[in-house]
């Protein structure tokens, strides 16, 4: 795994957006995997920003989130499908009939999950994932115990996951119990993943993520065997990070071989 520790929020959000938009340029008709959430809403600002400014275009670009509340609607306020409109999708020109949030209301959820499974293989898979983690090491709502092969389905939140998420509604007790969600089967099938977390509540899953061993009580753990992957952190998530004068060096290496001032070893005859 690849990582990459900025300062702040901001640069977080600046670095992230850049890796999208290097794909978004070399591959115009790519598929974005998004995520809602806390995290992720200074990437998003920073690709508006490179719309407008840049002209960066997301004509032909198809997405697919990861997760929806069951039983909230499109125009629920709190829903993902109406958090991805106002955030990201409503300032940018992407096409909405290319933008897909599983459907909280589907009368049978099942073949609904099914359904969303076929429609991302049909699109040609997913070329970037974004993800955020949770405080428990979850990735999308792959709550601990998820099985590591798992698919997109329904899914019972666990009650910090629920009080955590309890911010966004009025109290406690609005917050869907249950939710539709990319499996970490999915999310481990695409070919490329970013994954952010800023600030000091997740700075122990990000430890465990990384460096602890690949295990379904932190789902996030099993991002270890994808074979590419890019952490994106601030200082206060990566703090707890045993290795990470190694990363810096990494990084530094890697600035390095890009300026051309340090050459990969020529390959033995
Ligand atoms: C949301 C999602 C979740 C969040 C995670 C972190 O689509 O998949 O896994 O990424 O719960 O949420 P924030 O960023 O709000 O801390």
């Amino acid at each position: 795994m690849r990582v990459i520790v900025e300062p702040d929020r901001d640069e977080v959000g600046r670095r992230a957006a850049q890796f999208v938009a290097e794909l978004v340029r070399r591959r115009p008709t790519c598929v974005l995997g998004l995520a809602t959430g806390g995290t992720v809403l200074g990437t998003y600002a920073e690709l508006i920003r490179m719309h407008r400014e840049e002209g960066l275009d997301f004509s032909r670009v198809v997405s697919f989130n990861l997760d929806e509340y069951v039983g909230l609607g499109p125009t629920h306020p709190q829903s993902y499908r109406h958090f991805m409109q106002q955030n990201f999708f409503d300032h940018i020109n992407i096409d909405v009939r290319n933008t897909h949030v599983p459907d909280g209301r589907a009368l049978d959820f099942e073949a609904h999950c099914e359904q969303y499974e076929k429609h991302i293989r049909e699109e040609g898979g997913i070329d970037l994932q974004i993800l955020g983690i949770g405080g428990d090491g979850h990735i999308a709502f792959n709550e601990p115990g998820s099985s590591l092969g798992s698919r997109t389905r329904l899914k019972t939140l666990t009650e910090e996951t629920v009080r955590d998420n309890a911010r966004f509604f009025d109290n406690e007790d609005e917050v869907p119990r249950l939710a539709i969600t990319m499996g970490v089967g999915t999310i481990l099938e695409s070919r490329r993943c970013l994954l952010i977390a800023c600030g000091e509540s997740k700075a122990k899953a990000i430890r465990e993520t990384i460096e602890g061993p690949v295990t379904a009580q932190i789902t996030a753990s099993a991002l270890q065997l994808h074979r590419e992957v890019v952490a994106i952190l601030d200082e206060e998530a990566a703090r707890l990070l045993e290795r990470r004068e190694y990363y810096r060096q990494v990084e530094h290496a890697q600035t390095l071989m890009r300026s051309g001032q340090m050459r990969p070893l020529s390959p033995t005859r």
